[in-house]
Formats: structure tokens, sequence, C-alpha cells
């Protein structure tokens, strides 16, 4: 086997990698006797030369390995293993909504998600605002919690996939996030431990994304579906906008609240919605659970509108250690934070762009997020009520809340936001949130 630090200089160069070198670089990684400066040095370069699929298929594979790989065939389970998962953007807890609602229609969603990732949130993140709430259970509590409620979002246990979970959080401080070939075997391989017969990936694009352009979103979402696909996981990638916060929230509880908001039904925001519906009618459409695209709209819809997905989610939470009443006081569990500020319009006219990454930073630099991989995040902080693009405004009305450890974060946050909002004389035309659905070739 070569030495790290040549196998790192091989794709520094450019160079197409050997099954047997990229094996080996995960094993080293996995049993930690890679340094985090070989692993950021190794990211790096996989940044700048990218690599091949067949590189990328084992990179993915060899990830996937590094870890315990569930089984479902022996949980009696009696309905399609499905789940989906988000490349990442700003508040996007499409997660929690969609689980429980794949669930309430005879899915079975083990979802393992994962932390904030640069300037983007994270479920675990999010659900660990939720006092009481086991992220890591044990193989046999995620078990019966699949197949008593019929689904559980989890962490990233040190069993699955822990070579993806140390260089996540090397790359989340690194640099090294926005690849394809590393974004595509970060997330497969934590899709294929967890044993499913079906993916829908959401691929986000916008300036929120790690993607920007159409096209790179494009690229990534081929790469997933190819990837996936050649390892035996039927997918399905949507292309999906996030040039605007996705939820009107941005945050750990202040998207957990939102989320559960939306699933009993005290306001539903049209494009979460869309998102959700899209989402969750692929991954019935996947699983064999309905005929049709429309029939999955429809079931999906009805979960949400009976409240039968917002059951799975209350279920799901006491199941995992949760309060049995969240759904009934989400505020009295949720953290709050001690300073809420609104941020004055500068001028009046409409919103016409917004700096989606800018205010996911903000979110991070209030404290919502990490600067470093060991850093704790507060569950607290974040931005409500964000102004979506189109929206009329007045000069001094709210553009979004600021909730803040204290006042001096809550001016720099108020700042941030107020720079990364463009306000102009005419409404633009958004975006349609879903814009384009991709399958392997
Ligand atoms: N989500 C992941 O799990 N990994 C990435 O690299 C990006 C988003």
């Amino acid at each position: 086997m070569k030495l790290p630090q040549e196998i790192i200089r091989h794709k520094r160069d450019g160079k197409v990698l050997d099954a047997a070198d990229i094996e080996a670089f995960i094993h080293g990684l996995t049993h930690e006797h890679i340094t985090e400066g070989q692993a950021a040095a190794f990211a790096m370069a996989v940044f700048f030369q990218g690599m091949s699929t067949d590189e990328c298929a084992v990179l993915t594979r060899a990830m996937m390995m590094s870890g315990h790989v569930l089984d479902w065939s022996k949980e009696g389970l009696g309905g399609p293993v499905l789940d989906k998962h988000s490349t990442g953007g700003v508040g996007d807890d499409i997660s929690l909504i969609v689980a429980p609602a794949v669930a309430a229609c005879g899915g079975f969603v083990p979802m393992i998600s994962g932390r904030g990732l640069g300037h983007t949130g994270g479920t675990l993140d999010k659900l660990e605002a939720i006092p009481g709430y086991d992220a890591t259970p044990d193989r046999t509590r995620l078990a019966r919690v699949v197949r008593e409620v019929g689904c559980a979002i989890i962490g990233q246990t040190a069993e699955l996939a822990p070579a993806d979970r140390r260089l996540y959080a090397i790359r989340d401080v690194t640099g090294t996030v926005e690849s394809i070939p590393l974004i595509t075997a970060s997330i497969l391989s934590k899709k294929l431990a967890a044993g499913l017969d079906g993916l829908v990936m959401d691929v986000k694009t916008g300036s929120g994304a790690f993607m920007q352009s159409v096209t790179d979103a494009e690229d990534l979402a081929h790469s997933l579906a190819d990837v996936a696909t050649r390892a035996g996981l039927p997918t399905v990638s949507l292309v999906t906008d996030m040039d605007q916060p996705l939820a009107s929230a941005a945050g750990n509880a202040v998207e957990t609240a939102h989320a559960i908001a939306h699933l009993t039904g005290v306001k539903r925001e049209p494009r979460v919605q869309e998102i959700v519906v899209a989402l969750g009618a692929e991954m019935l459409l996947l699983g064999g659970l309905v005929a049709d695209m429309e029939m999955g709209r429809r079931r999906i819809e009805a979960a949400l509108d009976s409240g039968a997905a917002a059951d799975r989610f209350a279920r799901m939470v006491a199941a995992l250690g949760g309060p049995n009443d969240l759904l009934q006081r989400p505020r009295a569990y949720l953290a709050s934070a001690p300073v809420v500020r609104p941020v004055p319009s500068p001028a009046s006219g409409f919103v016409t762009h917004i700096a989606t990454r800018d205010l996911g930073l903000a979110v991070v630099a209030l404290g919502g997020g990490r600067r470093r991989a060991a850093d704790l995040v507060d569950p607290a902080v974040g931005l409500t009520e964000i102004c979506s693009l189109g929206s009329p405004v007045l000069a001094g009305q709210p553009l979004a809340f600021v909730h803040a450890r204290d006042a001096g974060a809550a001016e720099i946050a108020i700042a941030a936001v107020q720079a990364g909002m463009t306000i102009a004389d005419e409404p633009g035309a958004p975006r349609a949130p879903v814009l384009a659905c991709i399958v392997a070739a």
C-alpha cells in the first residue's frame, strides 16, 4: 500500500487512484491512522482534481463498508424501506415533515441525517433541539422505532459509515464541501449503510446551495443517481430551488417549531408544502406504494391533512426519548433566545434577491452552526419570518426577526440580513420550487 502522502500527491497531480489506494486511505481514515491534516489535504486534492465515476463508486463503497450495514429483511416490516436526503440548504426542515408523512402512507423510513455543514443547517442539530431526543439510538432501539412508528430520524452512530462521519467534520471546516464526488460519496455511503430499497435525493441549487448553478446541481444529481444505481439502490434526484431560504425560519429550534407548525396545520407555507409533496410522492412511487405521481401527491397531502403525519412525528419523538406532548406544547420544550429583534428594511419595494448563503452564515455566526468541528451549536438562535422573494416591504418593516444570545450578536446578524436582501422597485419572478427530475442514465 502507498503511504497516505503518496495517495494525496497522486490525486493532487490529477491522476486516477486505484481502488486499493482509495480503500486503504478510507481504512486509515476510519481507524485514525490518517491525520486530520492528511484527510483535509486529500479532500482538497479531490476538490480540485475531481474523481471519475469509478473512483467515486469505490470511495462510496469503502465509506459505506467502514461500519455496519443495516439489514431490514429480518424485521418483517411489511413495506419498502425508503429515504430522502437533501444536499443541504438554509431553512430546509423538509425531512422532519416528509419522513412521518411517508411513514403514514406505509413506507418505513430509517433516516440517517447529518449535522450542519458549512452555511447549511443539519437535520440532526434541529432534532437535538428537542430535549431528551436520542439521536444515536443503538440498533435494537432504531429497529423497534422503525418497525412500530414507521420512521426514525437519527444521526450517524459510530457504527454507520464512520469514515464519512470523520471526513464530513473535517470538510465542514476546511472549505472542501462543494465537491461533487465528495458529496456523492458522503451522502450515499450513509444511505447504502441504512439498507434502503429506494432513495429520493433533493439536490438544491441557487444562492443557498453548495451547487449554485442549475448545471452543477444537475451534474450532482446525475452523479448521485448513477453511483447509487450502480450500487444497487434505485434513486431519483429532484433538483429544487434554494435561491431563498426554503422555510421562513433558519436555525435549530426555530426550524423544528416551523416543521411542527406545518405538520399540525397551524401554518403551511406553499413552497414547503410543494417540496414535501413532490419528494414524498417520489418516495411512495419508488417504493411501489402508489401507481403514479398524482396518486402519490394525493396520499401525502391526505397524510398531512388528516393529522396522520403529525401523529407519526409525535410517536417518533416520544419513542426516541423526547416529550410526549411536544406537538401540543412546542414552546414549553424548544429553547428560545433571550434577544429577539426585527431586521428593519432599509427601503420600500420588493425583495428581489436573497444572498441565502450569507443568511446561513449569519445563523452560524449567531451560534446556530459550527466554526470548528468540535463546537456545540446553540439551539435557540436563528432567523424567523424571513421575507420570501417577491414580498412587498415598506422601509422600516421587518425583513426577518433575529433570535440571538445577546444584543451585540443580534446587531451583527441584523446587518448581515440587511446586506443579504436586495430591495428593488419591481418584483422579480421567483423560480418554481421543483426544477428537474433526474434518474440514472
Ligand atoms: N450532505 C451530506 O451528507 N454530505 C455532504 O457532503 C453534503 C450534504
